[in-house]
């Protein structure tokens, strides 16, 4: 089932420390970014893909599409100040209607499994996520004390690609900044509008770089 995707690329990469966008960061062969690309380049059902930036980096990402030979791109958009300022402003620039997915341009490792299933279950009920079951025991903790350990067995960590029909997320978008509503993703916004979000399990590989040690783990998925 086809789709079109919305990749955010627009952040500063804080945490990974590197004085630079992560996104721009070599992991043998090419930057995170352009492994992330080479997936969706590479899914037939991908119809097209809509890639936020920076715009101060709008020249280095243009160079390196043509470089590495992506043409899925079919726009360019300027992200904004928090990430979902930049999915906000990916969504508004599609135009095909049906299910888009927004997908972080630091999780290189999505497999084109996982990515139809998302699809097919967004198709379906209208929204969808992927993620995990948590590994680890989480314990709530306020100023280095414990204040309560979470029961694990309905704890999910939620990754990207979440897949949604783009007239229910443009919706819920608009519905969570009439309320400056703080998320950190997508589906998030939905659940604010009481609408169900569909889960399908993905898979560990499917990490978002973050940190410096991140990227050892990504050269050896690689
Ligand atoms: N992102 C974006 N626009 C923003 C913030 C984030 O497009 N204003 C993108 C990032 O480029 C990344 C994805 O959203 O692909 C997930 O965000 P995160 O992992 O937090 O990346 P950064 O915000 O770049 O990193 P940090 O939070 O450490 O600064
Ligand atoms: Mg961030």
């Amino acid at each position: 089932m086809e789709y079109h995707v919305v990749i955010l690329a627009a952040g500063q990469g804080k945490r990974m420390g590197a004085g630079k966008n992560k996104m721009l960061l070599n992991v043998l062969d090419a930057p995170v970014v352009i492994h992330t690309l080479r997936t969706f380049e590479q899914d037939t059902a991908c119809s097209g893909i809509t890639l936020v930036i920076n715009q101060a980096e709008k020249d280095v990402f243009q160079d390196l599409l043509k470089k590495f030979h992506i043409k899925k791109v079919n726009q360019i958009v300027n992200g904004g100040k928090e990430r979902q300022d930049s999915v906000f402003l990916g969504l508004k620039a599609v135009s095909e209607e049906g299910i888009v997915l927004i997908h972080d341009g630091a999780r290189p490792f999505v497999k084109k499994e996982q990515i139809a299933k998302v699809v097919q279950a967004a198709d379906l009920t209208g929204a969808a996520v992927l993620a995990v079951p948590v590994k680890d025991t989480i314990k709530k903790v306020i100023n280095n004390k414990v204040k309560e350990t979470i029961d694990r067995s309905s704890l999910w960590a939620v990754q990207t690609p979440q897949a949604f029909r783009l007239s229910l997320i443009l919706k819920a978008h608009e519905y969570g900044r009439s309320i400056n509503a703080e998320v950190t993703d997508d589906a998030s916004l939905i659940e604010l509008i009481g609408r169900d979000v569909a889960v399908v399990q993905g898979d560990y590989r499917n990490i978002k770089i973050t940190t410096p040690e991140d990227l050892l783990v990504a050269e050896q998925y690689l």
